[in-house]
């Protein structure tokens, strides 16, 4: 019943929000067609991260988990035509949909898909020596997200915003005895971002169509 409600709720708010728009339509529509799973954010919390990325006047953004491209799609139309989008996906299956979807958006120019384990990506972002970027968005697998959030503070400058997502997992975090690797992951995670001396951070709850979640947001504050 819940469940049903968070949709119906979800649906009315997009009704309301989010105008009809193909790019991303497509994007959702070659998920189901390519057999992806639909683990992409919702509509609503795509339009979240693009506020947040204009608000923050990025020129810059990192993304763990593209799947099918739709969150980068959000992300990137914030950005000037000028700005820079890299996203890293393990899979190459998503990645080629992802970059079929990128095209179509009309964001090539702009976002770059980085093929391979965030960990192998990560150093070699850091080895290039990357400008910083201004947002990062980590959405990858959920076992390694502390190790995720260690590579972005590591990429990132003062005044750079992290975003983390699914780090309620069904207020699954609130057991410490869970079997489940990805809430002992994403547990692990929470735990390092409390105590991490160089950020801001905190947690909102999300409930919708993608069922009772969280989103961690971090501003960092310190080298
Ligand atoms: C939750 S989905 C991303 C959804 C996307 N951000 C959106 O909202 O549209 C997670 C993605 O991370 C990818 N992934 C899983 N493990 C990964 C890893 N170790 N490195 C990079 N990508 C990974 C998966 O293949 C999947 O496409």
């Amino acid at each position: 019943m819940a469940q049903e409600h968070w949709s119906t709720v979800d649906n009315y708010i997009t009704d309301l929000f989010i105008p009809p728009d193909l790019a991303l339509e497509n994007t959702l529509r070659s998920t189901v067609a390519a057999d992806l799973p639909a683990i992409n954010v919702a509509p609503n919390q795509g339009k979240l991260l693009h506020i947040l990325a204009l608000s923050h006047g990025v020129n810059r953004i990192l993304e763990l988990g593209t799947l099918a491209g739709y969150s980068t799609i959000w992300l990137a139309r914030a950005l000037p035509a000028d700005g820079k989008l890299i996203t890293l996906e393990a899979n190459p299956k998503h990645a080629e949909v992802a970059q079929a979807n990128i095209d179509r958006a009309g964001l090539t120019n702009q976002v770059e898909i980085r093929l391979g384990a965030a960990l192998e990506t990560l150093p070699k972002l850091v080895a290039e020596e990357q400008e910083p970027f201004d947002l990062v968005f980590i959405d990858a697998d959920k076992v390694n997200t502390a190790e995720y959030f260690s590579w972005a503070l590591k990429l990132t400058r003062r005044g750079s915003v992290i975003i983390t997502d699914n780090v309620v997992r069904k207020g699954g975090v609130i057991d410490a005895n869970s079997p489940d690797e990805n809430i002992q992951g994403i547990r692990r995670f929470n735990a390092a971002l409390a105590l991490e001396p160089r950020v801001k951070a905190t947690i909102v709850q999300t409930v919708g169509s993608k069922g009772h979640d969280g989103l961690a947001i971090a501003l960092v504050v310190g080298d």
